[in-house]
């Protein structure tokens, strides 16, 4: 507690509150893009605007996955001093809509047939009270894997299907003297990885009861003390420094073969592009073995804050801009995400966007769809906040198995 206060003063210490408003004619937007493939597709969005003559006033808030990102607004709308747009995951953004804090981006979904294009399991998270209330920029999951090729083929090792195989081919990298597992050391990354133990242990039913339904049975089961289990096998067999690393530098690992494995979200393929790495030569990407038929996703979208009135000009550009075709396929391709829109071509995209593209489809249609916990789409910040606080606990061995099923019941308990 006395580390998350000190970090929360940190960040806001570095970040200045009273940045003032936007100026006129420009957006002042906030987010957390701020690792080398992020600001890349960040870069797409910025140069697309200022083509319009709009400015970009950047409000960057390092921080994967956004917690610091969203202290940073709290503060900043408690200070009367919202940001223009905001990056934003799922119940936050129905959070803050019930707050009436955002803009009502109806005229301009309305004008561009945005009901018709994006998916329900976004409109689901960009739409309240029958108002549209964001613009979504993507979708993201978090059940892949990231892996280096050279040396994978070095120790003769393929792309493992089940846990079991998954398990083989960890053990035949630790035996080699290879890190198995790139992790970082945070509680949102060990919370990413969790979503894919929690999927792979016990299937779709099982993540939808435990995870979406908070169930208490799936919550406090033997098969949530067996994805306790997966991921005590994967602290296992990361390298002793991972304590704080960011996510990123994790990725570094992979991309640098010394290490083979890293379990992240598919933001972590716009850091092996940005490094110039092409998949299927360089790197693999592959679902997290016994996922392959699911997609745990969440979608970064970009709220506009209620400036007092009107949507302005320039956040109606900058919500059309989002939503256009040509944009959701230039900037997806670079940040390693998939279109927020159905009808995006997938010519643009390498082997790891197509695969993500068909499997979110496929997914879609059978079933197979579902909110990440880990990053805001399973349930409200609450709960995934006490998620956090158990995983990294176990993660870091404060726990074993049995302690974390029982410390899950009761901090989502408490938290729902
Ligand atoms: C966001 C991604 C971002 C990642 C790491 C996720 O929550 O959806 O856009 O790249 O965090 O920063």
């Amino acid at each position: 507690m006395a580390y998350m206060k000190t970090r929360i003063a940190g960040i806001l210490a570095a970040t200045s509150l009273v940045a003032g408003a936007a100026n006129a004619g420009d957006v002042e937007v906030l987010h957390w893009w701020t690792s080398g493939g992020e600001a890349a597709a960040l870069n797409v969005l910025k140069q697309d605007l200022e083509s319009q003559g709009i400015g970009w006033q950047d409000m960057p808030v390092a921080g994967g996955g956004g917690e610091q990102a969203m202290t940073v607004l709290r503060a900043r709308v408690t200070a009367g001093n919202a940001p223009t747009a905001v990056q934003m995951l799922g119940f936050d953004i129905l959070d803050w809509a019930k707050e009436g804090a955002l803009a009502d981006l109806n005229e301009i979904a309305a004008q561009e047939g945005w009901d018709a294009v994006v998916p329900e399991a976004l409109q689901a998270f960009a739409r309240h009270d029958g108002k549209w209330i964001s613009a979504p920029v993507n979708v993201h999951s978090t059940n892949w894997v990231w892996a280096n090729k050279a040396v994978l083929d070095a120790n003769g090792i393929s792309v493992p299907q089940t846990w079991d195989e998954f398990v083989a081919a960890v053990e035949k990298l630790a035996a080699a003297g290879v890190t198995p597992i790139a992790q970082g050391g945070q509680a949102w990354q060990e919370a990413t990885v969790f979503d894919a133990a929690v999927m792979s242990a016990g299937g779709p039913e099982f993540y939808k009861s435990a995870f979406i339904d908070l169930d208490e049975g799936a919550l406090g089961s033997d098969t949530m003390k067996e994805a306790f289990d997966r991921m005590a096998f994967i602290r296992a067999n990361v390298d002793e420094n991972f304590s704080g690393r960011d996510w990123n530098l994790a990725t570094a690992m992979v991309i640098n073969g010394e290490a083979g494995f890293q379990m992240m979200g598919d933001w972590a393929k716009g850091e092996f592009l940005n490094a110039g790495k092409v998949p299927g030569t360089d790197f693999l990407c592959f679902r997290f073995p016994g996922t392959q038929e699911q997609v745990t996703f969440n979608a970064d979208q970009f709220a506009m804050f209620d400036q007092g009135g009107m949507v302005s000009k320039e956040q109606a550009a900058l919500a059309s801009a989002i939503l256009s075709p040509s944009f959701q396929s230039a900037f997806n391709v670079v940040k390693g995400s998939v279109p927020a829109r159905t009808d995006v071509s997938d010519e643009a995209f390498d082997a790891c966007g197509k695969q993500g593209m068909k499997d979110l489809a496929a997914a879609a249609s059978s079933g197979n769809l579902f909110g990440s916990m880990a990053h805001g789409h399973a349930a409200p910040a609450s709960v995934k906040n006490a998620v956090y606080d158990v995983v990294t606990a176990h993660f870091n061995g404060e726990y074993d198995s049995a302690t974390a099923v029982e410390e899950l019941v009761d901090a989502v308990s408490i938290a729902k």
